[in-house]
């Protein structure tokens, strides 16, 4: 299986793409996260952190080749989930170009849909286990105590405004460009965490309990 998670900021691909992966035993590959470790190991260029920080995209050719090492790596091989990647067009073709050239397909793109207004509050309030990456909510899913929590740079109100309206301009062309493709499945990101993995698994054609 090898599917794409779109989404705006504070959606829940992140959250649904780990329980996704755990199932099926695919790994989560999240641009965003590969960035961040980037940031943190010191390798990540000073314009591109500056971008990250302004709510702004990186270019996508950086992106693109983090795409294509990372999923020619053997954990690969059944499959993977492509979380935050593709955000643009540009990209969307990349990642065809470099399936095809594998002789490999997407088998879905999955629009996660949450409106605005519980878009902020999710992403204001997420916070990040340092240690274990696993995702919190300060209010829908606290954190356990000792846990070593942290606030990501582009959490903070104004920055969220910014990636809200960047998602805005961007999916305008890149959803169409699935739904041409026949791949794009919409789903409602509104409720708790399990109902909208329930919705995703039945989206994509797999059982609630498998
Ligand atoms: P990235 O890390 O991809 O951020 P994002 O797309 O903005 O998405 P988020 O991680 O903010 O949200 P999410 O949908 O994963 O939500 P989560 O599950 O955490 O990108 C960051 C930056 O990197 C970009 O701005 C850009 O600069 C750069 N970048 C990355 N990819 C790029 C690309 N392809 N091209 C160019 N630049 C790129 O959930 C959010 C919160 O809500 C959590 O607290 C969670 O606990 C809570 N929550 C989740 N589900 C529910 C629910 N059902 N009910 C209640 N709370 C919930």
């Amino acid at each position: 299986m090898r599917l794409v998670f779109v989404g705006p900021p504070g959606a829940g691909k992140g959250t649904q793409a780990k329980v996704v992966c755990t199932r099926w035993g695919i790994p989560q590959i999240s641009t965003g996260d590969m960035l961040r470790a980037a940031k943190t190991a010191g390798k990540l260029p000073a314009d591109l952190v500056a971008k990250m920080a302004a709510g702004a995209l990186v270019p996508d050719e950086v992106v693109i080749g983090l795409i294509d090492q990372r999923t020619r790596e053997a954990d690969c091989a059944p499959g993977f989930l492509l979380d935050g990647f593709p955000r643009t067009v540009p990209q969307a073709r990349a990642l065809g170009i470099l399936l095809d050239a594998r002789n490999l397909k997407l088998d879905a793109a999955l629009a996660l849909e949450v409106p605005n207004e519980l878009l902020m509050e999710r992403a204001v309030l997420r916070r990040t286990d340092k240690r274990t990456g696993q995702i919190y909510h300060l209010k829908y899913n606290p954190p356990p105590p000792g846990a070593d929590l942290e606030h990501r740079a582009d959490d903070h109100e104004e920055v969220v405004r910014t990636r809200l309206a960047t998602y805005g301009a961007m999916t305008a062309e890149l959803l169409p460009y699935y739904e041409k493709l026949g791949i794009l499945r919409r789903v409602n990101g509104v409720g708790t965490v399990e109902e909208v993995t329930a919705r995703i698994l039945e989206a994509l054609g797999r059982k609630v309990r498998e």
